[in-house]
């Protein structure tokens, strides 16, 4: 294992206007680490995932993969470069086959695939998110949990060094939200670097090595899952916040 981050976030601000909805944020994700971005709804969190990946340009600020910068790039240049994502809202082409969609996240990412081995892998990945034997379903005739499998295989098809998930949870009821904890869990045990963003703290507490929470665009605690929400000043953040 080396010592430099996986990702290292440097003083990065965002402005929309007059609206700072990242501001002056610095933070670090080892290698093998699952980092939780948490904050009340507005804060920040889904900006902060669109700079990393490359959606949105930065304001000032610098955004490091291993070690290089990869803010100012094209958001195609940072996942060939190493980072896939999903979307808060899922992002599918429904009338596509679940082999389509999940082969599609092998062509344009970190590792490409094409040919017999494009489709060799994403059959794998099928399997490793459990929807063996549905290869061939729509995605629009899945259930909703079925989808989400979907968009993690094809995020996960590059085999990327940095997974972004953007409340990949939501939307899930209680017995889809064990499922769903316990593939994310999977993801951790193999040792992937992941950035989790998400509303609902028992997910948190059980998936996190470690938490950033932001408020109004900016870091207001970072440490352990236990330590930042018991923090008083994380604690109103969330109680303050009226769309909670
Ligand atoms: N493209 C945009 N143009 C203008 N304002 C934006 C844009 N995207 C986000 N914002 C604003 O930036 C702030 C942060 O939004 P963001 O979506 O990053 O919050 P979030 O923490 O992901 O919230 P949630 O938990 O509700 O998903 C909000 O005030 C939002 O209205
Ligand atoms: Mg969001």
């Amino acid at each position: 294992m080396s010592d430099i981050a996986a990702l290292s976030i440097q003083n990065v601000t965002r402005n929309f206007g007059g609206l700072v909805a990242v501001d002056q944020m610095s933070f670090e994700i080892q290698e093998h680490e699952v980092l939780g971005l948490i904050g009340p709804n507005g804060s920040g969190k889904t900006t902060m995932l669109n700079l990393i990946s490359g959606l949105l340009k930065l304001s000032s600020g610098k955004v490091e993969l291993f070690g290089k910068e990869i803010s100012g790039r094209s958001s195609n240049r940072i996942a060939r470069q190493g980072i896939a994502r999903t979307f808060q809202l899922v992002r599918m082409l429904p009338s596509m086959t679940v082999m389509e969609n999940v082969s599609a996240g092998g062509v344009f990412g970190h590792r490409r695939y094409w040919g017999d081995k494009l489709e060799r892998r994403a059959k794998y990945m099928v399997g490793q998110v459990g929807l063996e034997g549905q290869e061939q379903m729509p995605v629009g005739a899945l259930t909703y949990i079925d989808q989400k499998r979907v968009e993690l295989a094809r995020a996960l098809m590059s085999d990327p060094q940095l997974l972004l998930l953007d409340e990949w949870l939501a939307g899930l009821n209680p017995s889809e939200m064990k499922i769903g904890i316990s593939l994310i869990n999977g993801l951790r045990y193999e040792g992937r670097t992941i950035v989790v963003v998400e509303h609902y703290m028992d997910a948190i507490r059980s998936l996190c090595d470690r938490c950033v929470v932001m408020n109004s665009g900016a870091k207001i605690a970072e440490g352990s899952p236990e330590d930042v929400l018991s923090d008083p000043e994380v604690v109103r953040a969330y109680l303050g916040d009226d769309d909670a």
